[in-house]
């Protein structure tokens, strides 16, 4: 299927590991130029490498999404060196583990601030281009704790929750601009995140086969599963899916709807 992103500017925070990677592979796959940021320059410079082998357009910016004025330098400078931003994943770190009693204002103000106020503050940057245009895709990284909660990730669950109203909502003011906001749900997926919240296991082999016999499938997700349901979101194709909390978990949830 031809997903008609060709050229297309696609920014993704988030982007050099785990499913923000995949997803910066996935898009640079269908021809799009990719601008990959995070925090740390190691990993942005790894990941600029090898999709620029891959023979992508790819550049790297670094950036930090619970910086109050991160998101918007990040779009800033995306499009300075690159052009304006057709795609925008936003993609950032899960807060820390911890039940809510346990949590305090400062554990609280980083997560809202990473999670669900860097997203916020990056969709207002990257917005009113997509609108002049006529064109723009947007799709959020959150958890499938947005439908049936996770314990022991208080943070986590709160802040997703949000991110998922902020784009229902959104979803329905844009609509008439060419621009789509789409949420994805990752379930248990293989990334470094994942081999952190099984960290105090033993083994931590043993940790990941355990937690995928828990899944329907038999086994955890591959980032490129992700990837590639990110890349279809910002695709020309899916021009008719808006405002959609899309779960990605091998069936592990029993939630209907
Ligand atoms: N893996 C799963 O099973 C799973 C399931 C449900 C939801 N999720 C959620 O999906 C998102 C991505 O997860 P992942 O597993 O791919 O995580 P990951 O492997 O830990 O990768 C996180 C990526 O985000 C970057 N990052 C972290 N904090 C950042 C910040 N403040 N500003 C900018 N970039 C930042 C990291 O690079 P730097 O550290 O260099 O900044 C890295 O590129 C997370 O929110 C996670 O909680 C994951």
């Amino acid at each position: 299927m031809e997903l008609g992103i060709e050229g297309r500017v696609a920014l993704v925070t988030g982007g050099s590991r785990g499913i923000g990677r995949a997803a910066a592979e996935a898009l640079a796959r269908e021809g799009a130029q990719v601008v990959v940021a995070a925090r740390g320059s190691v990993g942005v410079d790894a990941a600029v490498a090898a999709l620029r082998e891959s023979g992508a357009r790819a550049e790297g910016i670094l950036t930090d999404m619970s910086d109050p004025l991160g998101p918007a330098d990040a779009v800033a400078r995306a499009e300075a060196i690159i052009g304006p931003v057709d795609i925008l994943v936003a993609n950032a770190g899960g807060p820390p583990p911890g039940r809510f009693v346990d949590a305090d204002d400062e554990g609280w103000d980083l997560a809202v601030q990473q999670n669900l106020l860097g997203t916020v503050r990056l969709i207002r940057a990257a917005l009113p281009g997509m609108r002049e245009r006529g064109w723009g895709r947007i799709v959020t990284i959150t958890s499938t704790s947005v439908r049936e909660v996770i314990d022991g990730l208080a943070l986590s669950n709160a802040t997703r929750a949000g991110v998922a109203g902020a784009v229902r909502t959104l979803a329905r003011e844009v609509a008439g601009d060419g621009v789509t906001v789409n949420n994805v749900l990752p379930g248990p997926i293989l990334t470094d995140r994942m081999r952190e919240l099984l960290s105090s296991q033993p083994d931590l082999d043993a940790a990941i086969a355990e937690r995928g016999a828990r899944n329907p499938t038999g086994r955890v997700g591959d980032p490129g599963e992700v990837g590639d349901l990110v890349a279809f979101l910002a695709s020309d194709r899916a021009a008719f899916i808006n405002g959609a909390s899309v779960m990605i978990d091998g069936g592990e949830s029993r939630v209907v709807g």
